[in-house]
């Protein structure tokens, strides 16, 4: 059974500096930009496009991405071994329904940070349950209130994916080598009501990138640039 932070004693400090006065000297909102889909689909090219137009700007944004967050924070048993068998089992992640819920857990949580800190946080994880992700846009919109947590369905056809297959982790999961691979033998669930679907097998990157940043001004995220 998990305990509450009440039961383990941890008292929340509230930061003496709060969310509204770095929003006020951003001049714009912290939220959470939160890309999903297959492997392939372009999340991290469409959220690194976004934050190269955000920077343009002059907007404070940051990328997380899946396979970046995985080299670090949430290294797998095999990066932890240096640490011993057990640390590594107890605290490393994999692929599992389970791993993939600690996973977003975690980085629903990093990210929640982020936005809180003021910044305009664009991440791009599979995030394949529905469950996991609901649990992150109520972690997000709790503190930072409705319309923060912005979900963006990348949507590319598995069979583009497939072709593109940029880290040839397609092919071997075809052949068997890795298990667990999300739309070959492991499930993706579709958003139901995504802020924004974005056809990302028909569309480029360029233009959908654009209309990630019109839909960020359109909902006063940020704001319209002066000419
Ligand atoms: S998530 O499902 O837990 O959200 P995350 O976004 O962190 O996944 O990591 C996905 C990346 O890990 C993929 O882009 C791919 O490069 C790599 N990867 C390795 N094994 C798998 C797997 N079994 N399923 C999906 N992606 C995998």
């Amino acid at each position: 059974m998990s305990e509450s932070p009440e039961q383990t004693h941890v008292v929340w400090h509230d930061n003496t500096i709060s969310r509204e006065q770095r929003e006020q000297r951003n001049q714009h909102r912290g939220c959470v930009v939160w890309f999903t889909g297959l492997s392939g689909s372009g999340k991290s090219t469409l959220a690194n496009l976004v934050d190269r137009l955000l920077f343009q700007r002059g907007v404070q944004s940051f990328v997380l991405d899946g396979d970046n967050v995985r080299h670090g924070l949430n290294a797998s048993p095999e990066l932890l071994a240096s640490h011993g068998d057990s640390f590594a089992q107890r605290f490393g992640l994999g692929f599992s329904a389970e791993d993939r819920e600690e996973n977003i857990r975690r980085l629903g949580s990093v990210a929640e940070l982020f936005a809180s800190a003021g910044v305009v946080t664009l991440t791009a994880f599979v995030s394949p349950y529905r469950q996991d992700r609901a649990m992150v846009r109520q972690r997000v919109e709790s503190s930072g209130g409705k319309g923060t947590f912005v979900e963006v369905f990348v949507d590319a056809p598995l069979a583009v994916c497939e072709s593109r297959d940029p880290k040839g982790l397609y092919k071997l999961a075809r052949a068997g080598k890795i298990s667990h691979f999300t739309g070959i033998d492991d499930p993706y669930e579709a958003p139901q009501q995504p802020e924004l679907h974005l056809s990302a097998g028909t569309q480029n990157a360029e233009d959908l990138a654009c209309a990630v940043v019109d839909f960020l001004v359109q909902t006063s995220l940020i704001t319209k640039q002066s000419e």
